[in-house]
């Protein structure tokens, strides 16, 4: 589910485990530390965005968001402002499936049903350029509904959440150029916090070590998992400033304290396996690897980009989102009942690749190190399953 890296039974991963078995497989964060834990924070906060010096662990993408929302919601309340409690998020955002998680999700295929169990959140459009008229006139809108918000209801909110760059469960659909950066700004000015959703994009996927490196984009809090490990184990965390910290730091009779906590939280042989993971990325330059793939596989998916049914090639690094559509001119959407996505997903499989659409979307998130040889081989399959589906070959 998009979070390997290195591939399968990695020796140095591998080993990382086996040497923390032989100290503490477990140990709480609760009141007390341990060791890779202190270092992985350690490290998250050299790679981070500026700002980011604080770490906050928990075991899955939507408690990590969790954390960020209840963090941004207390930040405010501690500071003796209680009425900034509502959230911005995104038309068809999707942070995980948690309630606040779904809370600050907007995708009605998946959250709608549970709407009544929710709290309400405030959806700006999400600038979706193949669907809304281009770049230009899609960011326009986005900026102008957030700025819209802002000036009017900034006293009330609390944070905006953003899967920073691309949006990843809609469909890869990826933001134009300069959007990112122009709403962490809006946000700053009108004192509102900025929380970045690296769960999908993180740890180099995009072609940088985060997707808001991409747009030097510093947020108040980010979420980070997936990746985070390599994909071996549960880990997740969530990243805070220090200005957020210290929204939480007093003598203990004031009760400030973030009261958040999961048993598995900090688990020491996540902790050490995510360092080793970590490290392999530095050893093996991996990012700028990330950038050589990235153009290799663009190259090879232009072959189908003339396709009848090829609406759109959406890439950024190594996420990739291919919409297919039922008429090219028009963009006419398949019926759902087509199941466009699901049988081109099973053709793939039939031919050696496992993937997973997202509707008619077809997704292709390979692990970051693949070789060429092995991307080649991915996007034939990739390409034919496409084709003989939608064109009965
Ligand atoms: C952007 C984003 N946030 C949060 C999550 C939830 O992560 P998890 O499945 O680890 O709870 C996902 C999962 O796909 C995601 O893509």
């Amino acid at each position: 589910m998009w979070l390997n890296i290195h591939g399968h039974n990695v020796p140095e991963l591998n080993q990382a485990i086996t040497d923390q078995l032989g100290q503490v497989a477990h140990s709480t964060l609760l009141g007390m530390a341990n060791i890779p834990a202190i270092e992985l924070a350690e490290k998250l906060t050299t790679i981070a965005p500026k700002g980011l010096n604080k770490v906050f662990y928990s075991d899955s993408g939507a408690t990590g968001v969790e954390i960020a929302i209840k963090m941004a919601f207390q930040y405010w309340h501690n500071q003796g402002i209680r009425d900034k409690r509502t959230f911005i998020t995104m038309n068809q955002a999707y942070h995980g499936d948690t309630i606040g998680a779904v809370s600050v999700g907007a995708i009605p295929l998946y959250h709608e049903v549970f709407r009544p169990m929710l709290f309400p959140s405030h959806v700006i459009p999400y600038p979706y350029a193949y669907r809304h008229g281009g770049d230009e006139k899609a960011m326009e809108a986005t900026l102008t509904a957030l700025c819209h918000l802002l000036e009017n209801r900034a006293s009330e909110i609390a944070a905006l959440i953003v899967e920073p760059i691309v949006q990843g469960a809609s469909g890869i659909i990826v933001m134009p150029s300069g959007c990112l950066r122009e709403m962490a700004d809006l946000c700053r000015k009108h004192d509102v916090l900025f929380i970045a959703d690296e769960v999908a994009t993180g740890f180099g996927r995009t072609g940088a070590m985060f997707a808001c490196d991409l747009e030097d984009v510093c947020p108040d809090l980010m979420v980070i998992g997936k990746g985070l490990t390599g994909g071996y184990s549960p880990v997740a965390a969530t990243l805070a400033t220090d200005d957020v910290y210290s929204a939480f730091y007093a003598d203990y009779e004031e009760q400030k304290t973030f009261f958040h906590g999961h048993s598995f939280t900090g688990n020491p042989l996540g902790c050490a396996v995510a360092l080793a993971n970590l490290k392999l990325f530095e050893d093996r330059n991996l990012i700028a690897g990330v950038k050589t793939k990235a153009s290799f596989v663009e190259h090879k998916l232009n072959a189908i980009n003339d396709r009848p049914h090829v609406g759109e090639i959406r890439q950024k690094g190594l996420m990739i989102g291919i919409e297919l559509v039922r008429e090219k001119v028009t963009r006419q959407p398949y019926d759902w009942a087509e199941r466009i996505g699901v049988r081109a997903s099973l053709r793939a499989r039939e031919l050696g690749m496992l993937t997973r659409p997202l509707g008619n979307v077809m997704v292709f998130i390979p692990p970051l190190a693949s070789t060429e040889s092995e991307l080649a081989a991915m996007t034939d399959i990739l390409t034919e399953s496409i084709i003989s589906v939608t064109e009965g070959g």
